[in-house]
């Protein structure tokens, strides 16, 4: 039987001990690549080089097999977390009352693209199909939290007084 390789962890966070025992529960065996990286995406909110490199010498797999599946799935993400973020509905019953306005005005407002992170790691502007909310369209799911009776113009208002109050 080939012994794992033993590796330590980036650092003593209590959330590596999850990471780690999804490794353990599969025998640290490659196979458990997809399943480890989840538990790191789901732990710490992103995946990094650290992170990667700790899972790819752990489960004895290549870094670029690791930097292959972090980046083909895309619900891995290799960027931190915004401190808040504003998820735009772009589904049907949204758009047709004008969410991509909406879209834009944050758009202009931040300087970032949808898809985006700010450079100070402050605010990420981003859109789905349908939140589940079409009656109250148009929506957004500001910080967890579903903002109906929307405009261009309050939902500028809205974002930029959750970013600016530095909480
Ligand atoms: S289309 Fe926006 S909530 Fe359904």
């Amino acid at each position: 039987m080939v012994r794992p390789i033993e590796v330590a962890p980036p650092s003593d966070d209590k959330r590596w001990r999850i990471v780690n025992a999804t490794m353990r529960r599969y025998g640290y065996k490659p196979q458990a690549l997809i399943e480890t990286l989840h538990a790191v995406q789901e732990s710490f909110g992103f995946l990094d080089d650290e992170s990667l490199s700790f899972v790819a010498r752990r489960l004895n797999v290549p870094m670029s097999k690791a930097y292959g599946v972090a980046t083909f799935y895309h619900f891995f993400s290799l960027k931190p977390p915004a401190k808040h973020n504003c998820v735009v509905c772009l589904g049907t019953a949204c758009y047709i009352k004008g969410s991509d306005q909406m879209v834009k005005a944050l758009s202009e407002a931040h300087d970032i693209e949808e898809g985006e992170i700010t450079p100070d790691g402050e605010f990420a502007l981003l859109s789905a199909h349908c939140v589940g909310a079409c009656g109250l369209a148009p929506v957004a799911v500001v910080d967890g939290e579903i903002v109906s009776g929307l405009t261009p113009e309050n939902i500028v208002k809205i974002v930029g007084e959750r970013v600016s109050d530095g909480s």
